[in-house]
């Protein structure tokens, strides 16, 4: 982002990195949509949110011959994922923890680009049984490989912590609990943001946007 050289609000694209039925992802992007809306920079029109659903991009396994490297791309699903990501000039990767890593949705989706990943800033969300950390620590180091700036601070939702399972049964495998992040969450978020909004401020001249 870099308000001195274009126009409007910098977007940061809010990654939903889940697309299985009954999934959470959606409820938690909500609530990150939520507090992103409190934060000074959104409420005085710096920045806006913008949701990336992969589950509505419903892109095929990665299935463009040449590396997204050389910017070729021969499908129309790639060229409209790449413009939607493109747009955006800063990232919050909502993520959940699936066998100790992020789900092949998410990973599927940041393969299919390179360019437009590159050298922009990303905070990462992660959520799970505890938290999703080794997906955290994976999507990290994914991102990183893609050419992103990461900040440093970020926030893992814990199923027993951060979701609210009143009226529910939980021996149902179906049940989904309502999302209600623990005391501190929500700064911890907001500490992620204005980390985020400060790396693109400084990141965006730098790379000619
Ligand atoms: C395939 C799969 C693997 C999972 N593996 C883990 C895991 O390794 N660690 C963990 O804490 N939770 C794990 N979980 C629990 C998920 O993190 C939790 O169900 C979360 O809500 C999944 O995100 P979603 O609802 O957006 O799909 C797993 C769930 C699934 C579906």
């Amino acid at each position: 982002m870099n308000n001195t050289q274009r126009n409007g609000p910098a977007v940061v694209g809010l990654v939903v990195g889940s697309s299985r039925p009954g999934r959470r992802g959606p409820a938690v992007a909500g609530w990150v949509a939520e507090v992103a809306d409190r934060h000074p920079a959104v409420r005085s029109g710096e920045a806006a949110v913008e949701l990336i659903d992969l589950a509505e991009q419903r892109l095929p396994l990665l299935d463009e011959p040449v590396p997204a490297r050389f910017g070729e791309y021969r499908h129309d699903h790639t060229r409209r994922w790449s413009a939607l990501v493109a747009a955006c000039d800063a990232y919050v990767f909502v993520t959940p923890e699936y066998n100790h890593s992020v789900p092949a949705v998410l990973k599927n989706g940041i393969d299919y680009l390179d360019a437009e990943w590159r050298s922009k800033p990303a905070g990462v969300l992660s959520y799970g049984v505890t938290g999703g950390g080794r997906a955290a620590g994976h999507l990290r180091t994914i991102l990183t490989e893609v050419g992103m700036t990461v900040v440093p601070e970020h926030v893992e939702l814990g199923l027993f912590t951060d979701f609210d399972w009143s009226g529910e049964d939980r021996s149902d495998p179906t049940a989904a609990g309502r999302i209600a992040p623990g005391e501190g969450r929500a700064a911890m978020l907001t500490a992620m943001l204005t980390d985020l909004l400060d790396a693109a401020r400084v990141v965006a001249p730098v790379a000619g946007r």
